[in-house]
């Protein structure tokens, strides 16, 4: 068995394929409303190889001008997010082990020839809830190490219907997406691979017109 680091969960089959094709469903109608736009790295604009969009009253964006933030609208519609789908509220409460609901789903594309470099999720203001994530279509290989960057790092097979949760000390750990298994999905019909992460942004009680 592969050991994760500590906070690190990995629930292989958490969603079977009727639940999959169900939310599969759901995000086809937030990709309708706020359709997959490709971001930009912070200062050098550099376009990412993922498709992102977000559902929630705060979606996670990046662009060369303003970097990585939260904001409650579409960068390129200009529209509020939709909101979460019922069934993903529902897997946070199943899960999460979190009293309040989260704020933000982004949701990520990826072709056969994305990935996405190791990083933290810290544009949080809240470290105390987990992120939960929700793999569908194509399976992936998924990196997750320590807090630090440069620290020894895990790698993981990632299948349609499986879920991560990073929680607790494992809140902050560096993660990442090194390649994407073509065609070992049927879920989705043109292939590829979604992902989405269920996040906590303001603290408790913290005024939202405090984040732009
Ligand atoms: C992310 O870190 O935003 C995505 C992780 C994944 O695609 O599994
Ligand atoms: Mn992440």
């Amino acid at each position: 068995m592969t050991v994760l680091p500590r906070g690190v969960k990995h629930i292989p089959g958490h969603l079977d394929v009727a639940a999959q094709r169900a939310l599969v469903e759901e995000i086809r109608a937030v990709v309708a409303a706020a359709p997959l736009y490709r971001p930009g790295m912070p200062r050098s604009g550099k376009p990412m190889s993922v498709r992102m969009t977000n559902c929630g009253v705060l979606g996670w964006v990046t662009d060369r001008d303003r970097g990585y933030r939260y904001q409650p609208t579409h960068p390129v519609t200009g529209l509020p997010w939709p909101a979460i789908p019922k069934p993903l509220l529902d897997l946070w409460d199943a899960v999460a082990n979190h009293p309040s609901p989260p704020e933000a789903c982004l949701v990520n594309f990826y072709a056969e020839d994305a990935k996405m470099g190791l990083h933290q999720d810290r544009d949080e203001q809240d470290l105390t809830a987990p992120v939960v994530s929700v793999s569908l279509g194509d399976s992936c290989l998924f990196r997750v190490g320590e807090t630090t960057r440069g620290g020894r790092t895990t790698s993981i097979r990632l299948d349609s219907g499986d879920v991560v949760i990073l929680g607790g000390e494992g809140r902050l750990a560096f993660h990442g997406v090194d390649r994407i298994y073509p065609s070992t999905s049927a879920l989705l019909k043109n292939g590829g691979r979604i992902n989405l992460t269920l996040r906590r942004v303001t603290r408790p009680g913290e005024m939202r017109g405090q984040l732009t």
